[in-house]
């Protein structure tokens, strides 16, 4: 399939629109790819000569902004400049929780969409495919269709423009983007308008197979989004409620998870049992979907998916309860190390990690924390834990607070207790003989994604605790 669209603009450097342009841009060297966001440091970040200063990790994304950056693929502030040069625009803003006025702690914040969808009124010179990348409560595509056609931003130029809106989710998972964008178990779109449709059929045809792609109204692409996050979400809660009842009665969640998932008609992901999902939409796409029933009187409904979210918070309390409760009951003054803080492995995103809330509560009940992450700074989790650094000269013992551990083995050090929270590939590798030496006795290991291997640490004489497993 040929498509006329020449000059493409995503609106949103974040983690969808960087990583979902840079494949696009790969894929159809013909199309110019604009990215464009109005904060300058994250721009500056993508046009970074240094590729390790790219402001997002994924894999294999450094290799296709090298090969496509300055060629066809382009990231700018001037979101002015690039919206009349495009025939089709992404918008991938970001649409969080709003945190007040109407709907606050459950609808999602659709300034940021607003403000795309003026900018686009206002800049577009002639006709311009809209489409909704990021994640939006149903219904969404009449807001922007009602700013796009108003009569300001269609009549009071002299040029004629027009707009069709599509909805096309994005489904990628961080760590996993680039091999996501590239083999998407499907892709969606949703729309009205069969010739605009068929231009974004098109650009995905360039590397998608066409049974692959979906075709749906505006209203149950938009939706879909939203079901399949609170799908995925709920299996986690799921198999997390299960975790609970192993650790009482002796069964292993790595056996029952294995046994249920079998089953053909249940299948095998998204049934590791873990601290809670993290990141930034599970959350927050549940509580619009909770907002949304709310709105149209389906109490029962929204009821139903608010225990999703109240078994995540449950499992993350219980973890941090369960190492109060193994050290003696008191961890004040005790030094716990920290492994893992990025919300899953492979990403630098802390973005509603269970790491923060763990680390909160251990930190309350006054413990020093030795934290490392293969791939977040200290200012990362600085601004996520809202907590102190360690003053050491104003410091007194029972204070709580952390300290920043460049190195995985200095984390250990004097530790009681160890807790792995995100399952980095590198902890799999742990020499538990030097790390016997590092701790002190009785030394505890916490591993809240029973992904190590501990028969060694076991015969060290370590104390141990798995999630589902106890
Ligand atoms: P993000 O916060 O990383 O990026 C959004 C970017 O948009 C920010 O850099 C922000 O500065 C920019 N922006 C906002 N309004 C703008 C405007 N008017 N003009 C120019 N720039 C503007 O967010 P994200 O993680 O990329 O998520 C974006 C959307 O995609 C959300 O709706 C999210 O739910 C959805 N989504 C995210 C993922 C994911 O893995 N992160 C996956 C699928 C869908
Ligand atoms: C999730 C969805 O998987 C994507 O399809 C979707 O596009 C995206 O949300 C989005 O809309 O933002 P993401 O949050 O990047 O992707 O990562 P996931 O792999 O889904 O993991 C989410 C959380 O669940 C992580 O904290 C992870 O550790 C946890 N998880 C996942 C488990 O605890 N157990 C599992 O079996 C799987």
């Amino acid at each position: 399939m040929i498509t006329k669209v020449k000059h493409i603009c995503c609106i949103g450097a974040g983690y969808v629109g960087g990583p979902t342009m840079a494949v696009f841009a790969d894929r159809c060297p013909d199309i110019q790819f604009y990215v464009v966001d109005h904060n300058k440091d994250r721009v500056d970040g993508w046009n970074s000569e240094d590729l390790s200063k790219l402001p997002i990790y994924e894999p294999g994304l450094k290799e296709l902004v090298e090969k496509c950056r300055g060629k066809n693929l382009h990231f700018s502030t001037e979101v002015e400049n690039y919206i009349p040069l495009s025939d089709m625009i992404f918008i991938s803003v970001n649409t969080p929780t709003k945190n007040k006025g109407i709907g606050a702690g459950l609808a999602s914040d659709l300034k940021w969409i607003e403000m795309s969808a003026r900018q686009i009124a206002k800049y577009a010179r002639s006709h311009t495919i809209v489409v909704e990348k990021s994640t939006l409560p149903v219904r969404t595509a009449e807001l922007i269709n009602t700013i796009l056609q108003s009569n300001d931003s269609v009549n009071k130029n002299s040029n004629y423009k027009s707009f069709t809106v599509l909805s096309n989710p994005e489904f990628l998972s961080e760590g996993s983007a680039i091999n996501d964008l590239l083999n998407p178990d499907r892709v969606l779109i949703g729309g009205n308008d069969e010739k605009s449709i068929n231009e974004l059929v098109a650009i995905y045809s360039n590397w998608v197979k066409k049974e692959k792609i979906l075709k749906t109204n505006l209203w149950s692409s938009e939706l879909s989004k939203l079901t399949a996050n609170a799908f995925l979400a709920q299996r986690i809660s799921s198999i997390n409620s299960i975790s609970g009842l192993c650790e009482s009665t002796g069964a292993d969640i790595k056996e029952v998870s294995l046994a249920v998932g079998t089953d053909s008609r249940i299948g095998d992901k998204f049934l590791n049992a873990g601290p809670g999902f993290g990141g930034s939409c599970f959350k927050k796409d549940i509580l619009n979907l909770i907002y949304i029933c709310e709105y149209y009187g389906l109490h029962e409904v929204a009821a139903y998916w608010r225990v999703v979210i109240d078994l995540n918070t449950w499992q993350q309390k219980r973890i941090s309860n369960k190492i109060v409760e193994k050290l003696f009951g008191t961890i004040s003054g005790k030094k716990i190390a920290i492994f893992g803080f990025s919300f899953k492995a492979n990403t630098n995103d802390t973005r509603e990690s269970p790491a923060i809330n763990i680390c909160k509560d251990l930190m309350e009940e006054g413990a020093e924390l030795q934290i490392y992450d293969p791939r977040v700074n200290s200012e990362q989790i600085q601004k996520e834990l809202d907590y102190p650094i360690k003053d050491l000269d104003n410091y007194y013992l029972g204070a709580g607070g952390w300290i920043y551990s460049e190195n995985i083995y200095n984390s250990f050090i004097d530790a009681d207790a160890a807790v792995f929270l995100t399952e980095w590939e590198e902890f799999r590798n742990i020499n538990w003989k030097r790390v016997s030496e590092l701790m002190r006795k009785p030394s505890w290991i916490f591993d809240t994604r029973f992904i190590l291997d501990l028969n060694e640490a076991k015969d060290l004489g370590f104390n141990i605790w798995r999630v589902g497993l106890g």
